[in-house]
C-alpha cells in the first residue's frame, strides 16, 4: 500500500495514529470520527468470489502461496437507510448500532443503497456527475463501519422506484438537458445520454477513495458485491430486449473498472413468458409483463450471482398463511434448481419479507438454504427485509422491524447464522473471531 520510504518517514506519526486507532476500535462504539482510520487497525477481510454455484471466501493473498478458498453461505439483512442516516450527521451512530446488532445475530452481509439522486440537502448525486462531498463522506463512513463490524455490503447503484430519485430522476435530468426521450418506452434502459449518466455515476462510486482510510472502493474487501439496480422493471414486455442489453452493457462496464468485486443485477426473480415453463412459478400473470426474466437476465458472464426477492403476502394477498408458505417453497425451489442446473451460479435471496407471520416465512426460506448449503448447492443465502434500530422508524415499511423487539425472530436469525457456520468444512471458519456469537 505504502512504499517503504513513506512508511519510514511516517513512522512516528503512524505510531501515534495506531494508538489512536486502537483506542478508537476498542473503546468507541458511537463516536463520530474525524481522524483518519488506519486500515491495519481494521479487521482483515478477504474478498468474496464465486466457484461454480458457491460463494467462496478468498484468503488474503500471501506472496508465493496460491489463494485458498472457503465456502461461504450467507445470512444477512437489508437496511437501505444507512447512507441517508449517515448523511444526517448527528445520528450516524445508529448505522454503527445496526451493524453491531447485525453482527450480534451472526449476520455477515448487509444490502444497502449507494445512491440518492436529485435535489435535496442529503442527496449524493445532485446533478449528473455532480456530488455532495459531505454525503460521499457519509458513504465512506458506512463502509468503514461495516468493515469494523466484519460485515460485507451489497451496494445497490440506482433505484427502479422513485424513492431517492431513481431512474425517473435520470430521465428528468436528460429531458432538462434537451434530450427528447418521448419516443422511447422506458428511456432509462435505452437512451444513450441516460446510459452515459449512469456509467459516470457508477465510475465515480467504484473508483472513490474512502476519505477515512484512503482505500478505493474497488479495493475494499468489506464490499461483497455491486448491484446494478434495485428491482429493475420495464413498463412493458416490449422493452425486455432493451433491459437485457442494458444489463449486459452495464455489468461489463462495472467489470472493466473493478475486477475484484462480484456483480449482480438486483432482480426480483420473475420469469418472462419465454423462459421455459417456469413462468408458471410467477405469483401472477402481471409478473411476466415487467420485461425482466430471471434466467435470461442472470445468464451473462459478467453477472456473478442471481438474486431473488420474496413477498408472498403482497404478491398473493388473497392467500392464507398455508398457501403463502406452499407458494414460497415452490418459488424458492425453482430458483435454487435454476441456479444449480441452468445458470450454474449462486442464488441469493436478497429480500425476504413477512408480516405477523414473519417467523414462518423466514424459516421456510432459511430451511431451503440450509438444505441447499449442506449439499453445497446454489441456494446461497437470505437477506431479511428489513431491519431498523430505535430512532429510524421513519424508514419503516410494512415489512420493517426492530429485530430485538421480537425475541423469537432474533433467535431464528441467530440459529440460521450458526447452523450455516457449522456445516462441516463450511469454512466461514476463516471469519471466526472472538466476537462471533456462534462460537464465543
Ligand atoms: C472450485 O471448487 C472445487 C471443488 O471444491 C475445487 O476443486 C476447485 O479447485 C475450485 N476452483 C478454483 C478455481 O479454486
Ligand atoms: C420528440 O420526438 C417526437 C417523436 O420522435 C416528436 O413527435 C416530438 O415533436 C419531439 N419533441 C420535441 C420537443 O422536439
Ligand atoms: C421471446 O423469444 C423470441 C424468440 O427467441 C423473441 O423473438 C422474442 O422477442 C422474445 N420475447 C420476449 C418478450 O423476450
Ligand atoms: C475450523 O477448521 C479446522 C481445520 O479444518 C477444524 O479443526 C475446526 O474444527 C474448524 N472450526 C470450526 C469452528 O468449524
Amino acid at each position: 500500500m505504502n512504499s517503504k520510504w513513506r512508511e519510514k518517514r511516517l513512522y512516528p506519526a503512524l505510531g501515534i495514529f495506531s494508538i489512536l486507532g486502537f483506542l478508537y476500535l476498542n473503546f468507541n462504539d458511537h463516536l463520530d470520527f474525524a481522524l483518519p482510520v488506519l486500515v491495519w487497525n481494521l479487521p482483515k477481510m478477504g474478498f468474496v468470489g464465486v466457484n461454480y454455484t458457491r460463494f467462496v471466501l478468498l484468503e488474503q493473498e500471501t506472496p508465493g502461496s496460491p489463494a485458498a478458498e472457503k465456502n461461504l453461505y450467507v445470512n444477512g439483512w437489508n437496511s437501505y437507510w444507512f447512507l441517508e442516516e449517515s448523511a444526517g450527521g448527528q445520528s450516524r451512530y445508529r448505522v454503527s448500532e445496526m451493524l453491531k446488532r447485525g453482527a450480534d445475530m451472526g449476520l455477515s452481509v448487509c444490502r444497502t443503497w449507494a445512491f440518492s439522486d436529485g435535489a435535496g440537502p442529503n442527496t449524493l448525486q445532485i446533478k449528473p456527475g455532480v456530488f455532495n462531498e459531505r454525503v460521499f463522506k457519509a458513504l465512506d463512513y458506512v463502509i468503514v463501519e461495516a468493515r469494523r463490524h466484519r460485515i460485507r455490503l451489497i451496494l445497490s447503484l440506482v433505484n427502479n422506484l422513485n424513492n431517492f430519485g431513481g431512474k425517473a430522476q435520470y430521465v428528468k435530468w436528460a429531458e432538462e438537458a434537451g434530450t427528447n426521450v418521448s419516443s422511447l418506452r422506458d428511456p432509462f434502459f435505452s437512451d444513450r445520454t441516460i446510459k452515459g449518466y449512469y456509467k459516470a455515476y457508477v465510475k465515480a462510486i467504484v473508483t472513490r477513495k474512502n476519505s477515512y482510510t484512503g482505500v478505493k472502493y474497488s479495493e475494499e474487501p468489506s464490499i461483497f458485491a455491486w448491484e446494478l439496480m434495485n428491482e429493475p422493471r420495464c413498463e412493458s414486455v416490449s422493452c425486455s430486449p432493451a433491459l437485457q442489453d442494458w444489463i449486459t452493457e452495464m455489468a461489463a462496464f462495472v467489470k472493466s473498472i473493478d475486477q475484484r468485486h462480484l456483480v449482480t443485477v438486483g432482480l426480483e426473480g420473475f420469469y418472462g413468458s419465454n423462459s421455459s415453463q417456469n413462468y408458471v412459478m410467477n405469483p401472477g400473470d402481471w409478473a411476466a409483463s415487467l420485461g425482466s426474466d430471471f434466467i435470461q437476465n442472470s445468464a451473462m458472464k459478467d453477472i456473478d450471482f442471481a438474486s431473488v426477492h420474496a413477498y408472498p403476502h403482497s404478491w398473493i394477498p388473497e392467500a392464507n398463511l398455508e398457501a403463502e408458505v406452499k407458494y414460497l417453497s415452490k418459488w424458492a425451489d425453482a430458483h435454487i434448481i435454476d441456479g444449480q442446473k441452468v445458470l450454474k451460479k449462486p442464488v441469493l435471496f436478497t429480500e425476504v419479507g413477512g408480516l405477523h407471520d414473519r417467523d414462518v416465512i423466514l424459516k421456510t426460506v432459511y430451511d431451503k438454504i440450509y438444505e441447499s448449503a449442506k449439499r453445497r448447492e446454489a441456494g446461497s443465502g437470505v437477506l431479511v427485509w428489513q431491519l431498523l434500530t430505535e430512532g429510524v422508524e421513519e424508514y419503516s415499511d410494512e415489512f420493517s422491524f426492530i429485530a430485538w423487539k421480537y425475541p423469537s425472530t432474533c433467535k431464528l436469525i441467530l440459529e440460521q447464522s450458526c447452523r450455516l457456520k457449522n456445516i462441516p468444512e463450511g469454512s466461514t471458519n476463516g471469519t471466526i473471531h472472538h466476537k462471533d456469537p456462534c462460537f464465543s
